[in-house]
């Protein structure tokens, strides 16, 4: 039996990391490959069966732009019209940005991952499905730094999508943080991490019969790293990637799939709506736990 995963921004970066993963270490997957350029995904497909031309028959590419929701429904549509119902063992809500207004960093990071699971979880597999939420280590930055109110709303298990729905309203009418009493970490970015986080719980809850869970990557050296640089160092994403991995030890994309693999195909996870940091072992909401110390056993 196939097990398809979908993998949004898929065409670059950790996304494509994970596709290349799945393909060369689970024999028995068929990628998904979806992403909001179908000639960038085109392209990576290329650059995959040039190394591989066997995996031609286990990609297809889908055009997603995960900020329309015209766009992922038409996608959902057309990838139900091609391979019926359940289409899907996992979704991999991977495409992510770290620059824009407030609103589009939260569209794209907290509303997207929604639109895709509400679009494409009815085809997911309701034996084995799963969905893995590409969190950061931001989001625990954000949290510790909001205030107490705040810190609990992040962090409560009984959170719901109308809850987080409601936050969000209020951030993009008012995207003074400080107001909020969120703590602003790489600015928004952290605050449309710990949402992501919330809404794993508040998925895992909804669907319990599906694997839900959100994990950080570590520090990846892609080309999101640039979003992070003041505006007055413009340097290309090439060298900001270079200097990311000489001095900052980030590591390569390849090696930012642990945890989300370990999500996607391991036997032996425990729980639901959980976070795991890049190791791959459980972390807490709102505090860092380094790579490599004991997992958090808390609730
Ligand atoms: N790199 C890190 O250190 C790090 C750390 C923690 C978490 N993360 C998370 O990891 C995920 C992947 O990031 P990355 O580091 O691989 O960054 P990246 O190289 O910049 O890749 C981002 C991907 O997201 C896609 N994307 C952005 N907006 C989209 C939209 N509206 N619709 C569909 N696709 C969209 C991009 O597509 P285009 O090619 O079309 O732009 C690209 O494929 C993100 O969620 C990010 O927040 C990264």
């Amino acid at each position: 039996m196939v097990r398809r995963v979908l993998v949004t921004g898929g065409n670059r970066g950790i996304g494509l990391a994970i596709v290349h993963r799945c393909l060369s270490d689970h024999g028995d997957t068929h990628v998904v490959l979806a992403c909001r350029s179908a000639s960038r995904g085109e392209d990576a497909v290329a650059a995959l069966i040039t190394e591989r031309p066997d995996w031609k028959a286990r990609l297809t590419v889908l055009e997603i732009d995960t900020s329309s929701d015209g766009s992922v429904r038409a996608a959902a549509a057309t990838l139900e019209g091609s391979c019926g119902n359940p289409a899907l063992y996992a979704i991999v809500n991977n495409a992510g940005i770290a620059s824009g207004t407030v609103a589009e960093i939260l569209n794209v990071n907290v509303r997207g991952p929604k639109r895709v699971d509400d679009a494409f979880g009815p085809l997911l597999d309701p034996l084995e499905g799963r969905v893995v939420q590409i969190s950061s280590g931001a989001a625990s930055g954000c949290v510790s730094r909001s205030s107490p109110d705040m810190a609990a709303f992040f962090t409560n298990a009984s959170v719901s999508w109308r809850e987080i729905s409601g936050l969000l309203e209020a951030v993009e009418a008012n995207p003074d943080l400080e107001a909020h009493g969120i703590g602003a970490a790489m600015g928004a970015y952290g605050l449309s991490k710990a949402l992501l986080n919330a809404y794993a719980m508040a998925l895992a809850r909804e669907r319990p019969e599906l694997k839900v869970n959100a994990c950080s990557p570590g520090m990846v050296a892609t080309d999101i790293m640039g979003s992070f640089l003041p505006w007055w160092v413009p340097l290309p994403n090439a060298a900001v990637r270079f200097l990311a991995t000489k001095l900052a030890g980030a590591k390569t994309p390849d090696e930012g799939t642990v945890s989300a693999l370990h999500l996607l195909f391991s036997e032996e996870l425990e729980g639901n709506g959980r976070y795991y940091g890049s190791d791959a072992k459980r972390s807490p909401l709102d505090r860092y736990r380094s790579p490599g110390s004991p997992p958090y056993a808390g609730p």
